[in-house]
Order: C-alpha cells, then structure tokens, then sequence
C-alpha cells in the first residue's frame, strides 16, 4: 500500500475510535445529568491564578471575595480555598494539561474562580480551559454584556463542550497534504444548553431568543442544533425564536438600530466564542466581561479574556484590568446563592467604574489593579 492510504486507514480506525468515545461521551451524559440541586450548608469556593496577567488579577478579586464574605467565612459557611499548580510552567514541565492533583482539588471544590491560562499554539498540548469544561462537564457558558446607555441588555448561551471543541486537538494530518478536524453535536448536548437559554429567558422576563449557526453550510451540526432548539422552544410559547447566520449576527452586533433588539443568544461553540469577544469588546473591551461556565454539578467562573502575554513582556501586567474577573466574581456569588453579596458586588464595581481617578486603561497612564480594586473595597 501506499504510504497515504496506510495514513487514511489509520485516520479511519482513529474516527471510529473517536465516535465510540463521544457515544460513550452521551451515555454518560445521560447518566449524570440531575434536575435538582442538594442546598449546601458550607459553600467551597476554590481560586486558581492561571497565568500571565491571571495571578495579578486573581490576588486582587481574592481581596474582594475575602471582604465581602468575611462574615460568612468566620461562620464556616464560605471556605476559600487556594488551589496551586495550574501554571502554564508545570502543564509543559509534566506534559499535563491538567498536572496530578489539580482536578482533584478543583473537584473537591462547589465552584472556582479562574484566572486565565495559557494555551500554546500549535502542538497537542490541550487548552486548560477546553479540559477543565470536559472533565467537570461544564456545559453552559454564560457570559452577559450590558450597556445601559444604547439599551444593551445581552446573555449569551454559548454551549461549552462540544462542537469543535470537543476533539479540536484530535484531528487527523494526512501526510504533509492535508488535514481534518472534527465537529460534533448531540442531541442531549443541544438540548440542555437550549433549556439553560429559555429558562433563564423565561426567568428574567427576556422575550426573544436568537439561535446562532452556520446551518446554511454546517448542515447536520448546525442544522441539528437549530431544530433541537426548536424542538425546546416549544415548551416556551411566550418567547418568540429566531434564526441567524453567525456572519449576518456579527453585523448586527455593531448596528445601532439592530444591536437592542436583541436579548438572549443561543449558540454552538465556537460561534459563541467568537461572538462574545465582539460582543464584550462593544461594552467597553475584553477586560470588562465576565463569563461563567456552569454544570449540574460544578461551577467554573473566569474573565472572558486570555492571559495577555503581550501586557506582561511589556511590563504592564500590573495595569491590568480586574473588572473582568470581578464580575465573574458576582457571577459566582449569584450562583451559589449568595444574591445580595453579588448585588452589592455590582453596585461597588458600578461606583469604582465611575471613578476617573482610579480608570484602568491597561496602560502606565491608568490606575494598576491594586489601586482600582483599593477604590472599590472602600464602596463594600
Ligand atoms: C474563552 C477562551 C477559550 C475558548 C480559550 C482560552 C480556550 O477564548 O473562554 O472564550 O476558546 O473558549
Ligand atoms: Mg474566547
């Protein structure tokens, strides 16, 4: 045989390897999902740095959270609870994304709050990120964007663990003439994702929910999530639904007469990656938006954004901007039940953000994180 088709057999055995593992993916699915939530008499809330500017940012949303819940961790009902060792240093010196001991500690944890981590390009090392949304199966990403003054009130659903994501470092090179990578969308996987949306729709009084995809050229993934959701909008008769084409929505995020219309988005993946980037770039940049990654049974809350690795080979990890972290923060503190801290939260970040004195630029003429984060524990 030739050496090419000994690669496409090879490619073969490993598809077929790959679709048993994700059939397997949703039995399990089916097996683990819980419809109702145990109250919890003591919260554990994990905190991890990550990297580049996440240890500076983290530190500083740490402060907040050790302040604003003093009284319940005096009391045993909030434990914080540090978690080292998801470095990109000891990913690349143990050639594990997530080195020994890490998940175990973030799993004996409720929920966490993350810092960013970094990815490296290229190479089969995986996204922390990607494999901490498998292993916990945090499927809803949750990322809201509000800008008040243009009538923008936003919350993308984005789903968090399939699409390209799931086997995006799992394809397959065909000799040095060609490659393929993989897409997947499940039933159940859609499903639950689309409840998350009209639920949370319903819930908050929202009206309209817009599905995003490619299913004009994507036609069994995209088209498959288009019509699951459907199907589960059905349950929901006061919500209109709607269907847009991701390139048209990205359009439509920055025209002024379009952009308020909308309310709640529900996508695949990828799309939500990219289009919640947009999206918190409209309310004022990356640094600004919070983002939540949530199951039945964890919780993981980050900044929408990366490490910045650019900030800190500049000198200007200190300049960094804890706002997006803060508000996950809020995000957590809302999903654990802790409403009013997480309003009063809100309410201090609102203030600080007024405050020109202490503005974050991310640049040396801007307030460092430590001097915003100052600013805003004298509003808790
Ligand atoms: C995000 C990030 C991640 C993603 C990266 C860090 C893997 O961009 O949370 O949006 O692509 O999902
Ligand atoms: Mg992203």
């Amino acid at each position: 045989m030739m050496e090419t088709q000994i690669m496409v057999e090879q490619a073969v055995e490993a598809f077929r390897k790959l679709l048993e593992e994700q059939l397997e993916r949703v039995e399990r699915m089916e097996k683990d999902a819980v419809s109702e939530k145990k109250e919890k008499k003591c919260i554990k809330i994990g905190i991890v740095d990550g990297d580049g500017i996440g240890p500076i940012i983290v530190k500083q949303a740490q402060r907040v959270a050790e302040r604003l819940l003093a009284e319940e961790i005096a009391n045993g009902s909030v434990i914080l609870k540090r978690i080292e060792g998801l470095t990109i240093e000891n990913r690349l010196q143990t050639g594990k994304t997530l080195p020994n001991g890490v998940l175990d500690a973030i799993k004996d944890c409720d929920v966490f709050l993350k810092g960013p981590t970094t990815t490296p390009k290229g190479g089969s090392m995986e996204s922390a990120n990607v494999a901490l949304r498998r292993e916990l199966d945090l499927f809803a990403n949750v990322r809201p964007v509000s800008i008040p003054e243009k009538g923008i009130d936003w919350a993308f659903f984005r789903e968090n663990t399939e699409g390209e994501y799931v086997l995006g470092s799992r394809g397959v090179q065909i000799s040095d003439k060609m490659a393929v990578d993989f897409k997947v969308t499940t039933t159940l996987g859609t499903k639950r994702i689309a409840r998350a949306a009209f639920d949370y729709a319903k819930r908050n009084g929202k009206k309209n929910v817009a599905i995003v995809t490619k299913a004009n050229i994507m036609k069994k993934t995209d088209g498959n999530f288009s019509a699951i959701c459907h199907e589960v909008a059905k349950d929901y008769p006061e919500i209109t639904v709607e269907d847009w084409y991701v390139d048209i929505m990205a359009a439509n995020l920055i025209n002024e007469s379009m952009a308020s219309r909308f309310e709640v988005f529900l996508l695949p993946n990828l799309y939500g990656d990219i289009l919640t980037d947009e999206a918190a770039q409209i309310q004022g940049g990356v640094g600004t938006a919070g983002s939540a990654n949530t199951g039945d049974h964890y919780g993981m809350f980050e900044a929408i954004h990366g490490s910045a690795p650019r900030m800190i080979e500049e000198g200007l990890g200190e300049y960094a901007n804890p706002a997006s972290i803060l508000r996950a923060l809020v995000m957590l503190l809302d999903h654990v039940g802790l409403s009013v801290k997480a309003k009063k939260l809100t309410d201090a970040i609102t203030k600080t953000d007024t405050d020109l004195s202490v503005r974050v630029t991310g640049n040396r003429d801007g307030a460092t994180c430590k001097q915003y984060t100052d600013a805003l524990l004298l509003h808790l």
